[in-house]
Formats: C-alpha cells, structure tokens, sequence
C-alpha cells in the first residue's frame, strides 16, 4: 500500500472558475466534484491514506469526503495557517505521513485531470532507485508550466518553472503535476516557511547532486487552470477519454444522473453532463457542456462547450458557445452568448438583448 499528499490549497482554489459560489475542487466534473476523480484513481492504483494538503476551505472538503471511508480511503486534512507554496503544504503534513524513510510518497497537484498510471510510476521510482520521480507530459506552449528536460535515461537534468525567456524554452516536457518522493527527501525541505516545490526544491536537489528521474508519456492529460478547461475535462470523463472510476455511471455520449429531466426529444452530444435536478426542455441542443444541479435549460435553447451553473436558467432558442454562466444567473430567451463570456451569479439579462449574427 502507498500513501500520498493532494495538495489543494494555494491562489489558484481560492478562484471562483466559473463565477460561481462553489470552490474549484468541489465543482461537478461528470456530476461529481472534482477532486473525488482524483481521489478515486489513487484508490484505483493501491492508495490507501491521503493527506490533504489546504492552505483554504478545508471546511468544504471536510463535510464531504469526511474520513474517506465512503472511497475506501483513510483521509486526513492538514489546512495551513498562512499558504506555505507547494514545497511547504508538503513538509507540512510530513507529520502524518507513516511510511519509513526509504519509502515512497505520492504527490498530486489537485487541479489536473490525467489518465496517469500511477502504478507504473511508482514502479519507475522503485526500479531506478531515484530520490524523487516526476510524471512529465508534451505540450504546444510550455510557459505556463515547469520545464524538465531529461537525458536519454529519462535522468531529469533541469528543472525551469514558468520560463521568461525563449532562451529558456528548452524542451517541450513539462512537470505534470504527479511526483513520488522517498520520504526521507520530505524531511529535508524546510520547515515553517513557505517553499516552492517547483522553485525551490527542485532546482536545488539537482544542485546537489541529487537523482530526479523523470517519466514521460502521452497519456490524457489536462489542466483544469481555466474554466474552459474544467468544461473540457468533464465531457472528456463522460465520454470515457479520462478514465476515472468515480464516473457516477457508464461513460458514452451523455451522462444524465438521477433526478434531471430530459425532454424526449432533446439532443445531449459530445459528453455532456446533465445533474439532479436540472432540465432540458424540448428540442434543445446540449453538446460537451455541464448543465449543473436544479439549472433549466429551456426549449429550443442551443449549448455547446458550455458550463450552466446549479440553478441558473436558459431561455427558449438562446445560444451559448463557450460561455460559462454563474450559480443562479437568468439569461433570457432569444439571446447569443460566446467565446469565453462568463455571466456573474444570480445576474439577469433580459430576453433578446444580446447577440452576434449579422443582420438577415
Ligand atoms: N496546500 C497548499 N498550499 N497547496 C498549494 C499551495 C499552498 O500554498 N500553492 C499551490 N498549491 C496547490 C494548488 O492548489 C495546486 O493543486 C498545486 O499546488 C499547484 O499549484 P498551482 O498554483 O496550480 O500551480 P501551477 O498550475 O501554476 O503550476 C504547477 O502545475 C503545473 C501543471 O499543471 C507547477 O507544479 C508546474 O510545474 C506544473 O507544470
Ligand atoms: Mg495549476
């Protein structure tokens, strides 16, 4: 068995992603909140004791995933005074961690959605005798992430969070988000202060001398940073393409859960999500969009790549492309939203008062 660290504290939580009341992790991907995906797979691959690391909202956590018995897991939450970075979270809950010292700990960003083999991970760190193994994936543009070039062994060799310069553009592999850590080499980040894992850490583990071994694959592999993303990730859970065990039903081209109405005649494509209590009125059109809990989707009403937050309503015939509309906002009948518009909580448009087809 394997214990590992989420770390779910941190700027980046504290942002509403889509205007709405409810905190990142905990919004519905696939009609569950998020985080439970993540918990699941680690369950999936042999973990049995989580520590969560929050610098913010363990309240919200807390009453929801409780002792994690309900996932087979034994979960604990450690929320920090002030955020301590990701290095600190992590030395911070060294405390709870019972593996021995040459032991293996997981350690997961909290807002990535990955097909990730945690297994062979750890396998990987096992068989190389490394001192921290990191899950590395290829993307177009680097620079919002860390940088980790590797040797032909796979040895990392560098470690550039968030490159300036193109001169620092090295190589198109960048830290995942997913480590495993001999335990021992928690211990030797400092205590009480924050740490940059990325920053930090890393760099100076390399310096001295240290063994990071990297693994790099082409598996699913997305990160939730926008709300965009987070749409994106659910209909990719529903339709299968990230696998996740906490899927509340089988995966195919729409996921309609228990308590939602969905007029016959209704289209629900691309992975769509349809939550309790919500409505889709006749002839309306769902496609790769979540319509979350108690939200109306009224007739003729046209979504796609959208997110309807719990109890918000869609007028008859309006069109939305993109859009992300807050907890219990009104768009009116006949309108045309698109291209990343975000409508705040509980705001209301009037029917007609928006579009951007042309005059015919
Ligand atoms: N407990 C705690 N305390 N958690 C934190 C803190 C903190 O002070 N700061 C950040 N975290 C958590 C975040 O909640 C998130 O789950 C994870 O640590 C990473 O922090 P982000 O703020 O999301 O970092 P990022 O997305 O800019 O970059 C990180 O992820 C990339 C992959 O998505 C880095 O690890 C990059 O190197 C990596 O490429
Ligand atoms: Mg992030």
């Amino acid at each position: 068995m394997t214990e590992a660290i989420l770390l779910v504290g941190g700027k980046g939580t504290r942002l509403r992603p889509v205007t709405m009341h409810t905190p990142k992790p905990m919004v519905p991907a696939a009609g569950v909140p998020f985080l439970t995906h993540q918990l699941a797979r680690a369950r999936a691959a042999g973990v049995d004791h989580i520590v969560m690391a929050t610098s913010y909202l363990a309240e919200v956590f807390e009453p929801y995933f409780g002792d994690g018995s309900k996932l087979g897991l034994h979960l604990e939450y450690v929320t920090e005074r002030e955020p301590l970075g990701t290095g600190g979270a992590i030395r911070n809950v060294a405390s709870r961690l019972r593996s021995g010292p040459d032991e293996p700990v997981l350690i997961f960003n909290g807002d990535i959605l990955t097909g990730l083999d945690i297994r062979a991970l750890v396998d990987t760190h096992e068989t190389s005798g490394a001192d921290v193994s990191l899950h590395l994936t290829r993307v177009e543009d680097p620079r919002a992430f860390g940088l980790v070039p590797t040797d032909s062994t796979g040895r990392v060799t560098a470690f550039l969070e968030k490159p300036q310069t193109p001169e620092e553009i090295v190589t198109d592999q960048i830290n995942a988000g997913a480590y495993v850590f001999r335990r021992s080499v928690i211990d030797t980040i400092p205590a009480g202060r924050p740490v940059s894992v990325e920053r930090e850490t890393f760099p100076e583990l390399l310096a001295s001398g240290a063994y990071l071994q990297g693994m790099v694959d082409s598996t699913y592999w997305l990160d939730l940073g926008t709300p965009q993303a987070f749409v994106r990730g659910s209909a990719d859970l529903v339709l299968g393409r990230a696998p996740s065990p906490a899927v509340p039903g089988r995966c195919g081209d729409r996921l309609v859960l228990d308590g939602a109405t969905v007029a016959e005649d209704a289209k629900l494509t691309g992975g769509t999500v349809v939550c309790a209590g919500a409505t889709v009125g006749e002839g309306a059109r769902v496609d790769g969009s979540a319509i979350l809990a108690g939200a109306v989707v009224e007739p003729g009403a046209v979504i796609t790549d959208s997110l309807v937050g719990p109890g918000a309503r869609i007028g008859a015939r309006t069109v939305l492309n993109g859009a992300v509309i807050g907890d219990g906002a009104r768009v009116g009948a006949d309108n045309e939203l698109r291209d990343g518009v975000r409508i705040w909580c509980g705001a209301v448009l009037p029917d007609a008062s928006i579009r951007f087809s042309s005059d015919q």
